[in-house]
């Protein structure tokens, strides 16, 4: 007899750790909801447990966040432009950025089922002609990633605690050394922002809330209020930054 293969979704992702799917993903086919946190994305790599958690970003405050930054004097344009997410979890943020006509839409990830998930999400995406910009996933940690030439945006969803993005921000220093302007983050979530505001080199373009969208707002509540435990809370905006590589 054929044994039927199991595979065991990770804690967060199943009906009964409370999982309630973000309309995002009803509207769209595609699967990015869920909460996993941080204890429980385990790939045996030493940044494992600097992970805060996966949550998809609020769709609103991407787009939110993505015109205030090609608001910002001297932004280089979109098609010239390669918008990479650390952290990409199942890829929300990459699908979001794929509807804009960046030059390339790349996501890193460090755990390998999420990253598969973000891979069909991507394939799904460009099936149904939404991407306007090449996707592709890197199963990588975010400090062992090379940026591509080019101008850059460096999208980070709160992905990690103080020590990860201090070695991530050496690393973008490293890499872009001789390259001003050709890199701004844009960081949602920002709790590190700290660590940022200690290096030398970068100037700082925005400072603020960025507000959900009233469905957002609703959605993320009614998810965060179905977890087992109540360990995250939602609100009605995210603080964000905006920063430029000046060198
Ligand atoms: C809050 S989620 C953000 C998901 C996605 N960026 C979005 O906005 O929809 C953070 C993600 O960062 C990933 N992550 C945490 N530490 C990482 C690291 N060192 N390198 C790469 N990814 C990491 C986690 O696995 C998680 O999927």
């Amino acid at each position: 007899m054929e044994r039927k293969q199991t595979r065991k979704r990770l804690p967060g992702l199943t009906l009964a750790d409370g999982l309630t799917q973000h309309p995002f993903d009803a509207v769209n086919g595609v699967q990015t909801s869920g909460l996993v946190a941080g204890r429980h994305l385990k790939t045996g790599h030493r940044h494992d447990r600097h992970a805060t958690a996966y949550y998809g970003v609020a769709p609103s405050v991407l787009r939110g966040l993505v015109r205030r930054w090609m608001r910002t004097k001297g932004c280089a344009p979109l098609e010239e432009t390669a918008f990479v997410d650390l952290g990409a979890g199942m890829g929300r943020a990459m699908l979001l950025a794929a509807e804009m006509p960046f030059r390339a839409v790349i996501g890193v990830e460090l755990h390998p089922a999420l990253a598969g998930i973000a891979r069909r999400n991507a394939a799904l995406w460009r099936k149904a002609g939404r991407a306007l910009a090449p996707m592709r996933v890197v199963e990588s940690d975010a400090t062992e990633f090379r940026f591509p030439q080019g101008s850059c945006v460096a999208f980070l969803f709160n992905p990690f605690s103080e020590t990860v993005m201090r070695r991530f921000m050496a690393g973008l220093k490293f890499q872009f050394a001789g390259r001003p302007g050709q890199v701004d983050l844009l960081y949602v979530n920002n709790e590190q922002e700290r660590v940022v505001e200690l290096q030398r080199g970068w100037s700082r373009l925005f400072l603020g809330p960025v507000r959900r969208s009233a469905a957002d707002a609703i959605a993320d509540y009614r998810i965060l209020a179905n977890q087992p435990d109540g360990e995250y809370a939602s609100s009605n905006s995210e603080d964000c930054s905006i920063w430029r590589w000046v060198g």
